[in-house]
């Protein structure tokens, strides 16, 4: 139960990195003599080569990674290994090597919503004029644009990257070694230089925090929660989608799976995941906030709990960022379907409404007449355009003339030309917004 060697091994090259900045240090200040600094550091260098090829040899008393990386340290090279944990301990040590860890995974995570970002922009510009219905409450509303749809999905897998980039730039602002145990060590160490080292901005200012906190990992769970949360929005559609039902896209082949024992079925697995990796990760995020609940300062064993959760959750998100890319970005289409679905003249009552608003009657009157009109159509099993003018006078004669024209097919979606809305030049206005926004992270 005491034992985290069989997941922390994840930390071993962030936690070699910060032992050579941690020696190299305590040389420079006279802490340990240059040459079993020197031996520590190569000793390290093969331990490092030794993880990587799978020779590295875990014995049932490493208590964890740090501890296995120490012992066999010390196998190699005697005394001098064993000088390697002065002026430090495990408790400074793990807060930092996570802090590493953490910082890496948070760019990897912003990396891949990047990539998906291209995905979304590509999409959106293929489809630029594609029209499907929009919804609400998954009841067919307004028309809108697929590039307009794509779109959404680009602004939240933008803010999730700028999230994403907001933890790696926090992950450099102070680095915890150097605060030994929790009240700082019996020795003159150069924290700034490690830290500099590390790439850390600067140093955390108490040890006591320094050894307590654990925010920048909340930070990143966070963050992976509210991706994978718009993950799990998109997937869902993507289901909706490619249903028989919508029959708006169908999945590659790849992306999904046939049936055991229904031929004609194509599943679509992976996008079905998607929707439900989501409470998966949240879930992990809940977790550590009950690990850290009321938890007294400073360290407590239960932070070992941290790193399943951030482990776990990394793994999924940014496989399942990857997923969401490529299925994306092999899916294709039906317009002829979405436009069909789109082109059922009932999404036009609101246009109607407007008219009636621009000619002076108050909108909830406007409202009262198209419903009516609305009510009159689908009982008798018509749409909208095939109402008689007569019945139409009979709402309102100030629907006339205009009122055929509005219920052409696509005019109802170039009506929409406030900013931000689905119009044509409004989408492609966005489409430069979102590019500039890609571009500008880098
Ligand atoms: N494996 C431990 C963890 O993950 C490292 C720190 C152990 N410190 C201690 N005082 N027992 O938190």
């Amino acid at each position: 139960m005491n034992s985290s060697a069989g997941f922390d091994w994840r930390l071993a090259p962030y936690d070699i990195a910060l032992s050579r900045a941690h020696v190299t240090m305590l040389a420079s200040r006279g802490i340990i003599e240059t040459n079993d600094s020197v031996a520590i550091i190569g000793a390290l260098d093969s331990v490092e080569a030794e993880l990587e090829s799978g020779a590295f040899e875990f014995l049932d008393t490493d208590e964890d990674i740090h501890m296995a990386i120490e012992r066999r340290v010390t196998a190699l090279i005697g005394d001098a290994g064993a000088r390697m944990h002065t002026a430090r301990s495990r408790n400074d040590q793990v807060a930092t090597g996570l802090v590493l860890w953490i910082r890496a995974h948070a760019r990897a995570a912003a990396d891949a919503c990047g990539e998906l970002e291209t995905v979304l922009l590509a999409l959106a510009e293929g489809h630029l004029d594609w029209a499907l219905p929009g919804y609400t409450h998954l009841q067919r509303a307004q028309p809108v644009y697929l590039s307009h749809h794509a779109l959404a999905w680009f602004w939240m897998v933008n803010r999730d990257r700028n999230r994403f980039l907001a933890v790696e730039a926090a992950s450099k602002r102070a680095m915890p070694l150097g605060a030994g145990a929790l009240a700082g060590v019996n020795f003159d160490t150069d924290r700034r230089m490690v830290a500099k080292e590390l790439g850390f901005d600067g140093v955390a200012v108490n040890s006591i925090d320094a050894v307590a906190d654990r925010d920048i990992a909340l930070e990143l769970l966070s963050a992976h929660a509210i991706c994978a949360t718009h993950l799990s929005r998109i997937g869902a559609e993507l289901v909706l989608w490619s249903s028989q039902e919508f029959g708006f896209m169908s999945m590659a082949d790849s992306w999904s799976s046939g049936s055991s024992i229904m031929p004609q079925k194509k599943n679509p697995d992976a996008a079905e995941l998607l929707r439900a990796k989501a409470p998966r990760v949240v879930g992990h995020l809940a977790a550590l906030h009950g690990v850290m609940h009321a938890l007294p300062l400073t360290y407590n064993k239960d932070l070992q709990e941290d790193k399943e959760h951030l482990f776990d959750s990394a793994e999924t998100v940014e496989m399942s960022i990857e997923a969401a890319g490529l299925m994306l970005a092999t899916a294709s289409f039906n317009r002829e379907a979405m436009a069909e679905a789109a082109g059922d003249d009932l999404v036009a009552a609101t246009d109607l409404a407007d008219l009636l608003v621009g000619k002076g009657m108050p909108f909830r009157d406007a409202h009262g007449v198209v419903a009516a009109l609305v009510r009159l159509a689908v009982e008798s099993g018509r749409g909208l355009a095939d109402l008689t003018e007569s019945e139409v006078t009979e709402a309102s004669a100030l629907l006339l003339p205009e009122y055929s024209g509005l219920l052409e097919p696509g005019q109802t979606l170039e009506s929409k030309r406030s900013e931000g809305g689905t119009a044509l030049d409004r989408v492609r206005e966005q489409l430069g917004s979102a590019h500039a926004a890609h571009l500008s992270l880098g």
